[in-house]
């Protein structure tokens, strides 16, 4: 049997320098991390949007540890050879940096996870570094960062003004110079994305950011169409899973009531004679 080889840091570098887009893409539990894998994605991103995709909470904020690193477990099962980046949940590693590396840790050591993400630029740098120093990689994570989307004023497109179009850059700059191997930009402006990242060596993983990023990610339930309670603008649908799903289920919940299913032939059998001992039995 052919050992499949895993996606590494070197590859992604390796890519990202012969100018080959880089592909990544959510995934939350065994069945979907198959999936995603088989598909040949470069990156599997075990996102805290599992939140409100698979928990059904209103935000992100509510995920905890525990959850992520329980979805991140059943993921690392699943994949055998994307790179696997785990999220690293609201308050997690903004209190102190000590906290932010044992927790980055856990990913590692409990989940079999490759890598962290962490939302934020020079205000979590602290955290950031000494994550990096303990030997774990970290992607960055700019622009709309859903964890801090209040004090956004809301789910807002980023890089609209100069003064903010800046502070990203910086932010960016500051991340690849902590040692980031890549950031994700979510919903920044299309313009001030290319700049990013042509100003970058690392490369940036766009989300709603435009053609120029050195890659794309999109969320599993939201190109299959499983999530449908918001639908943002710079997602495409490349599936109704939904509708196919709740089609076969009501299509088995009429045959049972229907008694055309199950049939004799999804039952099993007993020897006759010992049907007939069993029957003098009782
Ligand atoms: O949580 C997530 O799925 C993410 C992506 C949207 C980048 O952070």
């Amino acid at each position: 049997m052919n050992k499949i080889k895993k996606v590494s840091l070197l590859d992604i570098e390796k890519k990202h320098k012969n100018h080959q887009i880089i592909s990544m893409m959510t995934a939350y539990d065994y069945p979907g991390a198959i999936q995603v894998d088989e598909s040949g994605v470069d990156i599997i991103l075990i996102g805290d949007s599992l939140a409100m995709t698979v928990l059904g909470h209103p935000t992100t904020v509510s995920v905890t540890m525990t959850e992520m690193l329980h979805h991140c477990k059943a993921v690392s099962r699943g994949a055998q050879r994307a790179f696997l980046v785990g999220d690293m949940p609201f308050l997690s590693y903004q209190a102190d940096s000590a906290e932010a590396v044992r927790n980055a840790g856990r990913f590692l050591k409990e989940a079999h996870i490759d890598a962290v993400k962490l939302e934020g630029g020079r205000n979590v740098l602290g955290s950031i570094q000494a994550i990096l120093n303990a030997g774990i990689p970290v992607m960055g994570h700019l622009g709309l960062t859903p964890q801090t989307a209040t004090k956004l004023g809301g789910y807002k497109v980023q890089g609209k003004t100069v003064a903010n179009a800046v502070r990203l850059l910086e932010d960016a700059l500051a991340l690849q110079e902590a040692g980031c191997f890549a950031i994700v930009l979510e919903a920044i402006t299309a313009p001030v994305a290319k700049v990013i990242t042509e100003r970058l060596d690392i490369p940036t993983i766009g989300i709603g950011s435009g053609v120029d990023c050195s890659g794309q990610v999109l969320v599993y339930h939201d190109i299959l169409g499983l999530y449908d309670q918001f639908v943002p603008k710079f997602v495409k649908q490349y599936a109704n899973l939904k509708d196919t799903i709740i089609d076969a289920i009501r299509e088995y919940r009429v045959e049972v009531e229907q008694h055309t299913f199950p049939t004799d032939s999804h039952a099993f059998d007993m020897d006759d004679e010992e049907y007939e001992r069993f029957l003098k039995a009782i």
